[in-house]
C-alpha cells in the first residue's frame, strides 16, 4: 500500500471513531414516564405565577395552531433547514408532556433535550429559556400541567440531510448553548437584574432580534440584540444600533410593551404584536418597569429631538408636491397626517418617527402598506386597511420612496419595486 492510501485509510478511521465518540457522548437517555400529577399538588399561587411566566415565554403562541386548541401545537416553522412543527405541550398523556416528570421538564427548557432522549431544534427558544431559576421552571411545570389534555400529534418534523439527524444538535449545543441558571451582574443594580432575567430568559427578546449565523445561532457579544428577524419581518436593534430617530427612553418602552404603541416610536405591528397582545401585556407592572430598565441601558446618550423633527416633518407633508407625496395625501394623510386635527380613528402613529424608515430594509412598510394592520396588539390602537388591491407596485415603490428620502432623509432602498412584488408573492396566500 502506498504511503497515499495509508494516510487516507488512516484519516478515515480517525473520522469513524471521531463519529462514534460523539454518537455515545451524544445519547441521552429517556426520562422514565410518570403519572399525571395531580392538581392539588400544586398551590394556586404557583399555579397563577406558572401562568404569567407563560404568557412572558408566549408559549400559546408557537404552541398553538390557527384555529387549534391552545397548547396542542402543530404551528410550522419555516427554516432554512426544513419545516419545524411545534410540539403538543398540554398534559395529554399520548401525545403532550403528561406523563413528563419535572426533571423531564427541565432538561428540555435548560439543555434542550425532550423526555425521550431527543434533541429539540433552537426554534424552540430553549437556548434563552435555559437561563431561567429552578423556582420559575417548576412553577411553569405547575401551570401547564394542569391545563386541560388535548389529544393531538402535530405532524412530524422532518429537515433536510443531515439536520434529521437530531443527535448533530449536541454538537450545535456544545458550540452554541450555555446553560443557565443566569448569573447575576453585580455591576447593575436590582431592577436591571430582574430586567435582564426576564428579557434574555423567558422573554426571549433576543431569539427574533439577534442576527443568527449560518448555523442558526444567535451572534453574541456586540451582535447581541442588533437587529435580526422573524417570520419575514425584521426586528430592529435594541441595542445603541437602533434604527429609532429618537433614543427609547424608560417611559415609551414601557408605553410600548403594556400596549403596543408608544407616541415617539410607533406600534407593534407584526410577530411583535402577538409578544405583546398575549405576554407583555400581561406581566405585573413592575416586570415591565424592570424590562424597560435593562433595554434603555443599552441605549446611546443621545438627545431626544423628537419635537423639532415632528413639526419639520408635519410642514414638509404639507408642502411637498412630487408623485410619491400625491400619492401619500391620497391613500394615507387621512389617518397619518402630522399634528393636524382631531385622531378620528384608533392611534395615529407618526410615520416619520418610525423606525421602519430609518432601517436598512424596507420589508415591514411593504408588508404593513400591502396587507394593513388587522389585528393590532391592543384593542384600542384600531386597525389599518391593506393596499394590496388598491396599489401598484411600482405606486408603493413611489409612496414608500417618498416616506424613506423625503420624510426619513435616507438613502433610497435599491430595487423596491420588485421586492414589493416579491413580498406581495410571498404574501399572497394569507390575507
Ligand atoms: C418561538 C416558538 C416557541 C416558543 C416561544 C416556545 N416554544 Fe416550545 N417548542 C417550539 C418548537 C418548534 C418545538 C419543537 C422542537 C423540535 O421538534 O425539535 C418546541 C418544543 C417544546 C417542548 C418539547 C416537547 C416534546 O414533546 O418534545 C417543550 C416541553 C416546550 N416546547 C415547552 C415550551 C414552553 C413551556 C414554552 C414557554 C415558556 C415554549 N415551549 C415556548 C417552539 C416554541
Ligand atoms: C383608515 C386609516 C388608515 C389609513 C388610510 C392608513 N393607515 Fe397606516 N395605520 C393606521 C392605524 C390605525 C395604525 C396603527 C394600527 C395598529 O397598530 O393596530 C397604522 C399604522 C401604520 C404603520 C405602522 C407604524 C408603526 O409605528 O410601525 C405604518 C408604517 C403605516 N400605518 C403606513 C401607512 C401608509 C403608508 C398608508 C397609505 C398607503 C397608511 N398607513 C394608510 C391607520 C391608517
Ligand atoms: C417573535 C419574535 C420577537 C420576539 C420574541 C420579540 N420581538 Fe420585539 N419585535 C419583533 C419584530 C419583528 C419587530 C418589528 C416589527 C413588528 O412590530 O412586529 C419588533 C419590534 C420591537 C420594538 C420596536 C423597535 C423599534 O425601534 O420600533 C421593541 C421596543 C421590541 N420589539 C422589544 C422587544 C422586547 C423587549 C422583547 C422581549 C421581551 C421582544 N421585543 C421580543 C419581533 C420580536
Amino acid at each position: 500500500m502506498n504511503r497515499w492510501k495509508k494516510r487516507a485509510l488512516s484519516l478515515s478511521a480517525l473520522l469513524l471513531a471521531a463519529a462514534a465518540v460523539l454518537l455515545v457522548f451524544s445519547l441521552q437517555p429517556e426520562i422514565v414516564p410518570v403519572t399525571p400529577p395531580p392538581a392539588s399538588q400544586f398551590s394556586a399561587e404557583q399555579i397563577a405565577r406558572g401562568k404569567t411566566l407563560s404568557a412572558l415565554g408566549d408559549c400559546s403562541v408557537c404552541h398553538t395552531r390557527a384555529g387549534g386548541p391552545r397548547d396542542a401545537g402543530g404551528l410550522a416553522f419555516e427554516t432554512q433547514f426544513g419545516t419545524i412543527y411545534s410540539s403538543n405541550i398540554t398534559p395529554d398523556v399520548e401525545t403532550g408532556i403528561g406523563n413528563w416528570s419535572y426533571p423531564a421538564f427541565k432538561r428540555a427548557m435548560r439543555y434542550g433535550i425532550n423526555r425521550q432522549g431527543h434533541y429539540l431544534y433552537p426554534a424552540f427558544p430553549y437556548t434563552s429559556f435555559t437561563l431561567s431559576r429552578d423556582d420559575d421552571l417548576q412553577d411553569l411545570y405547575a401551570w401547564l400541567m394542569v391545563q386541560p389534555a388535548v389529544n393531538y400529534r402535530p405532524p412530524r418534523t422532518e429537515l433536510h440531510f443531515p439536520f434529521s439527524i437530531r443527535q448533530g444538535m449536541f454538537a450545535w449545543n456544545w458550540l452554541y448553548l450555555k446553560p443557565g441558571p443566569a448569573p447575576v451582574n453585580t455591576q447593575q443594580s436590582e431592577e436591571w437584574n430582574r430586567g435582564a432575567y426576564l428579557g434574555e430568559g423567558l422573554g426571549h427578546c433576543s431569539a427574533c432580534h439577534s442576527p443568527r449565523n449560518l448555523a442558526g445561532a444567535e451572534k453574541g457579544g456586540s451582535q447581541h440584540l442588533s437587529g435580526g428577524s422573524a417570520e419575514g419581518w425584521s426586528a430592529p436593534a435594541l441595542n445603541a444600533h437602533s434604527p429609532a430617530p429618537i433614543v427609547w427612553n424608560h417611559q415609551q418602552l414601557v408605553a410600548f410593551m403594556r400596549n403596543g404603541y408608544a407616541a415617539s416610536h410607533g406600534v407593534a405591528t407584526g410577530p411583535m404584536a402577538p409578544v405583546i397582545t398575549d405576554g407583555l401585556s400581561q406581566l405585573p407592572e413592575n416586570d415591565v418597569q424592570a424590562i424597560a430598565t435593562w433595554l434603555t441601558s443599552f441605549q446611546p446618550p443621545w438627545p431626544d429631538h423628537g419635537k423639532e423633527i415632528g413639526t419639520q416633518a408635519g410642514q414638509q407633508m404639507m408642502q411637498a408636491d412630487s408623485p410619491g407625496a400625491r400619492q401619500f395625501s391620497g391613500s394615507c394623510m387621512a389617518c397619518h397626517a402630522q399634528n393636524t386635527g382631531p385622531t378620528l380613528y384608533g392611534v395615529r402613529p407618526s410615520l416619520l418617527l418610525n423606525s421602519n424608515l430609518y432601517s436598512d430594509s424596507p420589508d415591514n412598510l411593504i408588508r404593513i402598506v400591502l396587507d394593513g394592520i388587522p389585528h393590532p396588539a391592543t384593542p384600542g390602537l384600531g386597525t389599518m386597511p391593506g393596499f394590496r388591491y388598491q396599489l401598484t407596485n411600482q405606486q408603493i415603490a413611489v409612496l414608500l420612496n417618498y416616506l424613506r428620502t423625503d420624510l426619513a432623509q435616507r438613502a433610497s432602498w435599491p430595487d423596491l419595486g420588485d421586492r414589493v412584488e416579491a413580498i406581495r408573492q410571498q404574501t399572497e396566500a394569507k390575507p
